[in-house]
This record gives structure tokens, C-alpha cells and sequence, in this order.
């Protein structure tokens, strides 16, 4: 049985580091890249208080062989299922190899509403050899919920599953 929980009171960087122990824990020698996107977007889930959505948009191509996010694993409702390069807080994130931070998802330019109640965003890109693979996007109904120590605990993670998804 897998019995990974998190405690109300940790504080933001033990919070991460506990997922991140776990997602190493799950993830360590299973080579199917879509079983642990699963698993750890469950972890994210179970870990970081307050969200509306959890998970993974791929690097993947659109019918004219261009690379577009497509939608991976996740917890949350439906999302939207492709994002171009360059569009929505994912497709900068993809676009630009960086981590957006976002306080106020409505003044962000063009960005994507999935679901109304989002308000804010962290999207941190998953990069293998210098390339970017994939992003883990976290969505929250509070305003300015993320940190940079949310944003550092995130990009932690997608060190850890860089040779891993
Ligand atoms: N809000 C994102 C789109 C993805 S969903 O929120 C799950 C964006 O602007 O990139």
C-alpha cells in the first residue's frame, strides 16, 4: 500500500521536500513516463494545499509538425488539450525555458482559462539535456497563492523527473 500524506502544518520547503522524496520514492526504476506524470500529479494533489488543478502539458507536435504543450496526466477537471508555443502562462513557460510565476491570472497577457475559478499560476518547465519536455503547471482559486519558495520547490521536482517522464 502506498501511504503518502502530507501534515497540515509543514512549512512550504519540508512540504516540498516530502514530495519530492515521495515522487523519487514512486518514480525510481519505473520507466513508463506516463504512469509517473500519474503518480506524481496525484503527489501534487495530496501535497500543496489549495489548488484547482495539478499536472503535466508534453512537449508534443501539431498536425503542421510544429511543437505544441499537449495535456498529460493531471488532478483537477478537463483542461484544455493543446497550447502553442508562446500562448497562455504553459506556452511561455515552454516557449521561453522559464518559470512564470503568476500573482493575478486575468492580468497575465493571453492567458488560457481552463476554469474560471483559477487565479493565480506557477508553470515550471521539465528540461532534459537543455530541452524542454514537458511543464508542470499548478492552478490555485486564490489570488497570489504561490511564492518563490512554491516556485523552488516545483522546479526541484522537475529536476527529479527529467530522466524520468
Ligand atoms: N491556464 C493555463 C492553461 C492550462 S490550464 O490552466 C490547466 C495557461 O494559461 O497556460
Amino acid at each position: 500500500m502506498y501511504d503518502f500524506k502530507s501534515v497540515p502544518t509543514l512549512d512550504t520547503a519540508e512540504r516540498y521536500r516530502q514530495l519530492c522524496d515521495a515522487a523519487d520514492a514512486l518514480t525510481l526504476g519505473e520507466p513508463d513516463a506516463v504512469a509517473n506524470m500519474a503518480n506524481v500529479a496525484a503527489l501534487l494533489w495530496e501535497f500543496v494545499p489549495n489548488l484547482n488543478w495539478a499536472g503535466f502539458y508534453r512537449m508534443g507536435q501539431n498536425s503542421a509538425g510544429d511543437d505544441e504543450l499537449v495535456l498529460g496526466p493531471f488532478a483537477g477537471r478537463p483542461a484544455c488539450i493543446r497550447i502553442p508555443l508562446g500562448q497562455g502562462v504553459c506556452g511561455t513557460a515552454a516557449k521561453d525555458s522559464a518559470t512564470q510565476l503568476v500573482e493575478d491570472v486575468h492580468a497575465f497577457p493571453g492567458h488560457i482559462a481552463c476554469d474560471a475559478v483559477t487565479q493565480s499560476e506557477v508553470v515550471v518547465p521539465v528540461l532534459r539535456d537543455g530541452k524542454v519536455i514537458a511543464v508542470i503547471d499548478l492552478d490555485s482559486p486564490n489570488p497570489a497563492r504561490f511564492t518563490a519558495e512554491d516556485a523552488a520547490g516545483v522546479e526541484k521536482l522537475a529536476e527529479l523527473l527529467a530522466t524520468r517522464i
